[in-house]
């Protein structure tokens, strides 16, 4: 057999260039751009063909230096003529808001063009439709930078373990809130200094409530279950709890227990195939991965039933990681392109099932519940008299020395019980007089 070396000029003189247009120039699509510029030779040399920016679009495009990518590109403000353009083979949609984005991934797929998009909630809320949008055309659909950035999560999935059955997937999958999480555990940064920290640092939007409360996480999660288990969820049903009211000491407890706090995002098979999925700040072992995940790091664990667990780490946003995600998936598109294939099935699955949710709360867990108090006698008795009506055991009570007597917080760690039980009993904790603050639960997680 003789194998051909070739230079890469000769090589894609043999396969005309994979033309793009690019709409929305900002964190991620200027990312995008220089990822594309940068690894130019290396990705024509993979590809057997150049890829070529044809055009590019935003709102304020023409106010956009593009001096450094050194090439000549089409500029316009109005993305139907990128989606419209006969010139484009393959349409990478950037611009972040849902109502744009949604527009624009479904022309460009009536349009029998390719598509790569990184917008989470599109994809979490349409992506059925999207996928089937794209067999009809016979055309692609790139997904992989809406979850967890970098991480090539979404590949290893559909490729690498499309021969495992996966029971469980859990993530880090929000920066911003690990970053926070991190700063109240290795620093003793107050959750306001944290948060400050992150918005200097950019990984925070000036408005952060949609990462800290859990939401980003929640699109995300939505998508991983689709791609795990070919079930698909409606976002608005999946419980999400934030990071809002994690507190210092929350930490200084969790180390007593020889835990950390992590804002996990799960999704779960029972044994009646039933999906348990939901966003929440969880109590997990120091030592188990995802409690080594620190920093604006992304992690998830797959759970499988053949293979264990499988773990990825590594950086979740950013522009020129989640660049790389989007370059990805336009390479994989383009090598079809070139090798004249046709669309396989974007979600990993060609036939779906609308999931059907564990009811919330089944199944029991331990739990660590915060209650913060003005100090008086017969506290303990109060509290334990309503948990032992619920028959609810507690397994240790915790007190922090030293703390101030009027908002007296003190820990009770309870033995394993349903949760919606613990939920009934909390309620009736949180009417009792003596409380300065709304009591605060979390699961214990016995992650690997
Ligand atoms: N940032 C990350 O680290 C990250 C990570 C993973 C996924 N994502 C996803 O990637 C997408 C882009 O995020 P981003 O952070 O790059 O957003 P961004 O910085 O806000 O940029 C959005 C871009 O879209 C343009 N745009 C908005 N509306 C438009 C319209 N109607 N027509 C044409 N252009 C329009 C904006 O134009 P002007 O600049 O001209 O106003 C801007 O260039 C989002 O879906 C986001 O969820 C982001």
């Amino acid at each position: 057999m003789r194998i051909h070396f070739q230079s890469a000029k000769r090589e894609s003189r043999k396969n005309p260039g994979i033309r793009l247009g690019l709409i929305g120039l900002g964190t991620v699509g200027t990312g995008t751009l220089g990822v594309l510029r940068e690894h130019e030779r290396e990705i024509e040399r993979r590809l057997g063909a150049p890829l070529e920016v044809r055009v590019v679009c935003s709102r304020r495009v023409h106010r956009k230096d593009l001096s450094w990518f050194g090439r000549p590109v089409e500029r316009t403000r109005d993305w139907r003529r990128v989606v419209r353009n006969p010139e484009v083979d393959i349409v990478i949609e950037l611009v972040g808001e849902a109502r744009t984005a949604k527009a624009i991934a479904f022309e460009t797929l009536a349009a029998g063009k390719h598509l790569v998009t990184a917008n989470k909630q599109l994809v979490a809320e349409h992506g059925l439709e999207l996928a089937e949008s794209a067999r009809a055309r016979r055309v692609m659909l790139g997904i992989e930078a809406c979850v967890a950035g970098g991480l090539p999560i979404l590949h290893a999935i559909r490729q690498g373990l499309a021969g495992e059955h996966f029971s469980a997937v859990f993530g880090i999958l929000n920066g911003t809130t690990n970053y926070i999480l991190t700063e109240m555990e290795q620093r003793g940064a107050t959750f306001a200094e944290a948060l400050a920290g992150a918005q200097q640092k950019g990984y925070a939007e000036p408005d952060p409530a949609f990462d800290i409360q859990g939401y980003d996480a929640r699109y995300k999660i939505a998508i991983l279950a689709m791609i795990c288990f070919g079930q698909a969820v409606r976002v608005e049903k999946i419980p999400v709890e934030g990071i809002q009211r994690i507190e210092q000491v929350d930490f200084a407890y969790a180390r007593q227990l020889r835990r950390t706090i992590r804002l996990i995002a799960e999704a779960r098979r029972d044994a009646r195939g039933r999906l348990g999925i939901a966003v929440r700040p969880m109590m997990i072992p120091v030592s188990s991965a995802l409690g080594r995940v620190h920093g604006s790091v992304n992690g998830i664990l797959l759970v499988g039933s053949k293979g264990g667990v499988t773990s990825f780490t590594g950086r979740g946003a950013g522009a020129e990681p989640t660049g790389v995600a989007v370059v990805s998936d336009v390479v994989e598109i383009a090598r079809r392109i070139v090798a004249g294939g046709k669309s396989a099935t974007p979600l990993g699955y060609a036939r779906w099932r609308r999931a059907r949710l564990a009811p919330a709360g089944a199944g029991d867990v331990a739990t660590y519940l915060r209650l913060v108090v003005r100090d008086q006698p017969g506290i303990l008795g109060r509290v334990s008299a309503i948990l032992g009506r619920h028959r609810i055991n507690i397994d240790s009570v915790l007190q922090e020395p030293g703390m101030p007597p009027r908002r007296l917080p003190f820990v009770m760690t309870l033995e394993p019980t349903r949760a919606s039980r613990v939920h009934q009993a909390v309620e009736e904790i949180a009417r009792l007089p003596f409380l300065a603050a709304a009591p605060l639960i979390m699961p214990f997680a016995e992650l690997p």
